[in-house]
């Protein structure tokens, strides 16, 4: 009988973001701590997915208006204390905090983090996948660390990631050079690096669409002759949804419409970390109007509505949008 082969040389996230850095002499390292935090964040939050049982938080509502979870709380918690002690963030907006954590002097570091400790929380109960997603920007030169580092266009971000929390962790993340995955495993706690048409949208605010969103989607369950309907599959958990249109292609949405104006996501911590995963990944990202990446935040909660997929499927979307603007 062959012996199991047993692999030695593993590629840890860490080591990956070495390797990355090592080819920028002028890297400080820094980056490759703020990510071990934030790996550190994703860590423990993926203990807490598994092992709790997961009730209302007493209906508190965040500043988006969102039912409050026990793991929302306990995940913004993780994150903050993670990324505050690892001495490399002076700014930090939380899906879960209505204002800027400015980090006290002392502790104060190079990078303006992002993130929403716990994405599609609203399906926690049903045993659905979620996940934590986060983007990273540089402090502005000269400034101290203010909001002004936050309230800038995605595509001024340096990093961008989300961790799936489902029967294992699963970590996307782009640094700008293309996008890679890495698995966690549970027996040594590290991340490891590991790799159809479809459409995803909520129909059951097909009531409310403008005429151009009624018009796409259309076009893809009654396409033209000789061409198969798109297959439609919603998860209702963003993470879990992009994370599958990674995989199998095709197009995940969430318009803005008649009772949303700007869509339902936020613009900082939902849309532009997909949006930059996305186009790393060879895809593309759009409000229906324009390049996500280039909308400028006017609020740390702003929303706005998101295309994102295959660059093909993604140009559809705007050739039909530009005739009703
Ligand atoms: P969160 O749980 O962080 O508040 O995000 C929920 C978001 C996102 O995960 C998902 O794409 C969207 O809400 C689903 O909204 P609908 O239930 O309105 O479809
Ligand atoms: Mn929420
Ligand atoms: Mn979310
Ligand atoms: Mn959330």
């Amino acid at each position: 009988m062959s012996e199991e082969k047993v692999t030695t040389d593993i590629i840890t996230l860490t080591r990956h973001v070495l390797d990355e850095q090592r080819k920028h002499k002028e890297a400080s390292g820094d980056l490759t701590l703020l990510l071990n935090a934030i790996q550190l964040g994703c860590k423990f939050v993926a203990t807490n997915v598994r092992k709790a049982r997961i009730g209302l938080a007493g209906g508190v509502h965040n500043i988006s208006g969102d039912e409050q979870k026990k793991l929302d709380v306990i995940s913004n918690e993780i994150f903050i204390n993670a990324l505050r002690s690892s001495g490399k963030v002076a700014v930090m907006v939380s899906e879960e905090n209505e204002d800027v954590i400015i980090v006290e002097e002392g502790l104060k570091g190079k990078y303006c983090v992002v993130f929403d400790p716990l994405d599609g929380s609203s399906n926690i109960d049903a045993g659905v996948n979620v996940g934590t997603i986060f983007g990273v920007y540089r402090v502005a030169e000269g400034s101290p660390g203010t909001v002004k580092d936050v309230l800038r266009p995605g595509n001024e971000m340096v990093v961008a990631g989300y961790c799936m929390y489902g029967s294992s962790a699963n970590m996307v993340i782009t640094v700008g050079n293309g996008v890679n995955g890495y698995t966690l495993d549970n027996s040594i706690g590290e991340f490891i690096l590991t790799h159809p048409n479809i459409y995803s949208v909520n129909e059951g605010n097909a009531k409310y669409w403008h005429e151009a969103c009624e018009e796409y989607f259309h076009s893809l369950k009654f396409p033209p002759e000789g061409k198969n309907p798109y297959s439609a599959r919603y998860i209702g958990s963003m993470v879990a949804d992009v994370h599958r249109t990674f995989l199998y292609g095709g197009m995940f949405a969430y318009p803005a419409d008649k009772k949303s104006k700007n869509g339902k996501l936020r613009l900082l911590y939902e849309c532009f970390p997909m949006a930059f995963l996305t186009e790393q990944a060879g895809g593309k990202a759009t409000t229906g109007y324009e390049r996500v990446l280039d909308v400028c935040p006017e609020d740390i909660h702003s929303r706005c509505p998101i295309f994102l997929g295959s660059k093909d499927d993604v140009e559809d979307v705007e050739r039909i949008y530009k005739k009703y603007s």
